[in-house]
């Protein structure tokens, strides 16, 4: 695969519409911090993260970048980078604490969104709000399994999604439902390492079942989402007037070996495996992917006439979120009851020669635009909607090692080359792929500052502003990247 040209090339000048949304993507679990303030309750990463073993550096998520204390500070940097549009995700524990349909709406959480809301909206931002980023409310865990009981969980997220709505829609005009809900599936329910850390695969001491629970979670996911629409569409839209939709992972597949038909084949069916999964079912047929099914038999779930009906059709824009690309192998022996891949061997991003420029700091992730680039177009050929890019980014090595006490890193923005590298060659495909006539509406950056990684702790830095986290103040020192993308789309949008 040839590199794409990069953003800065003449041809892509104003390329794109005065109306692209771009900016920075952030999720309430990986920046707020204030992880029990103002009655916020517990969610399954706040009690994930305090059992030791969990998190890489030992670290927890109570303070983060401390978002929630500083958000009016981040909106005005966000504005002086000239971002046109802010993604950020509520944290339902912290509106509803114990989450449930029943349970009383914390005033205090919901003015804290509505705040930051009138915030970027007073400085010219467009706020892109997410529902659900993974924090599910521990108490729903611990009533009735979350998202393992579909009734019962669907009748609350429902009710959150109103109280939302009802709330802060007067304002908010692009809503997303799920963030990446087949990484919620695989690392909480297979692998185990993510919240809420259900796995029964070998040498693991936790409970669960990794061979059924993460396609009966992604399908609670799916109808869950597909009812907030319903609800959204029936009961707000005409009023509020925005839209709605998932945002689903989804990295590149490509051949080992392009010569080899058994790879080509492997490298779709790693595809649909990873996307098709929750994409087929909203944008295209209504169902599980055909080779999902044939490898997975019954531990599928199926969708009832009713809930096919109300799945198919329930986004209004494709919400793609991706990274990376993996080279696919075939692999003769059949899937392992534990693969949920199918079987093809993945998740080797390292074939010589493919990869642009140096090894990330994140052992599954190397840049590759030109595998971006053809993403975008398998994405648009098989479900023809316009695509919002939710996320997209990439951590450097050696940022843990700088050092905020050098006196010019006040002054000098920090060089984060390989990060500015990465930002021309994927937004240079994004340009390549508007020519070539695929519908792309936004470009989100992973991340506005360093943050708070996940199970990674604070080990990965994605952010275009660089955090030292042993600091009480966490001082926001801008990279070089930050200031770039602005360049990057002053120079894209006409
Ligand atoms: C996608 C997830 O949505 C986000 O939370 C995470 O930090 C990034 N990927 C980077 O791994």
């Amino acid at each position: 695969m040839e590199d794409p040209p990069d953003a800065s090339s003449p041809e892509n000048a104003s390329i794109l519409c005065p109306d692209f949304h771009w900016g920075f993507a952030t999720a309430a679990a990986q920046v707020e911090g204030a992880w029990d303030a103002d009655g916020k309750g517990e969610s399954i990463w706040d009690k994930f993260s305090r059992i030791q073993g969990n998190i890489i550096d030992g670290s927890t998520n109570a303070d983060a970048t401390r978002a929630y204390d500083f958000y009016r500070g981040d909106v005005h940097l966000l504005k002086r980078l000239g971002v046109s549009s802010h993604r950020f995700s509520l944290a339902w524990s912290r509106i509803i604490p114990l989450g449930g349909k029943d349970d009383p709406v914390n005033e205090a959480g919901l003015g804290y969104y509505s705040n930051l809301i009138d915030e970027l909206l007073h400085n010219g931002i467009t706020p892109f709000v997410t529902l659900f980023h993974w924090d599910t409310p521990q108490a729903l865990e611990d009533r009735y399994g979350g998202m393992l009981d579909q009734d019962r969980y669907t009748q609350d997220f429902e009710r959150y999604a109103r109280v939302c709505f009802a709330a802060l829609g007067d304002r908010v005009k692009h809503w997303i439902t799920y963030n990446e809900p087949g990484v919620y599936t695989l690392a909480g329910y297979a692998a185990g390492v993510h919240a809420p850390g259900r796995s029964s695969l070998p040498g693991r001491n936790d409970p669960g079942d990794s061979s059924t629970e993460p396609f009966i979670v992604a399908h609670t996911e799916l109808v869950s989402h597909a009812h907030t629409v319903k609800i959204y569409r029936e009961e707000f839209k005409v009023t509020q007037k925005g839209v709605i939709g998932i945002t689903l992972h989804g990295n590149y597949s490509a051949p080992w070996d392009k010569d080899d038909p058994k790879d080509v084949v492997a490298a779709e069916r790693a595809l649909q495996f990873e996307i098709g999964w929750f994409a087929d079912p909203v944008y295209g047929s209504g169902d599980y992917p055909a080779c999902m099914r044939e490898q997975l038999g019954d531990r599928l779930p199926h969708f009832t006439p009713e809930e096919k009906a109300l799945v198919r059709g329930s986004s209004d824009f494709y919400g793609m979120n991706s990274y990376t690309t993996f080279f696919v192998r075939h692999r003769e022996e059949p899937a392992d009851i534990n693969d949920h891949k199918g079987n093809i061997t993945t998740h080797d991003t390292n074939k010589a020669g493919v990869s642009r420029g140096a090894e990330s700091a994140t052992t599954w992730l190397r840049s590759n635009p030109a595998g971006f680039l053809a993403l975008l177009h398998w994405i648009w050929d098989r479900y023809r909607t316009p695509i919002y890019i939710t996320e997209n980014g990439i951590t450097a090595k050696g940022e843990d090692t700088w050092d905020p006490t050098d006196a010019h890193w006040l002054a000098i923005p920090l060089d984060d080359t390989f990060r500015q590298d990465f930002f021309e060659g994927y937004i240079g495909a994004v340009a390549e792929a508007v020519r070539n006539g695929v519908d792309i509406r936004s470009y989100f950056a992973w991340t506005f500052t360093d943050n708070w990684e996940w199970a990674a702790g604070f080990t990965n830095r994605f952010g275009s502003h660089w955090i030292d986290f042993n600091s009480r103040e966490k001082t926001r020192y801008s990279k070089k990247s930050a200031t770039e993308l602005g360049r990057i789309f002053e120079h894209l949008i006409g």
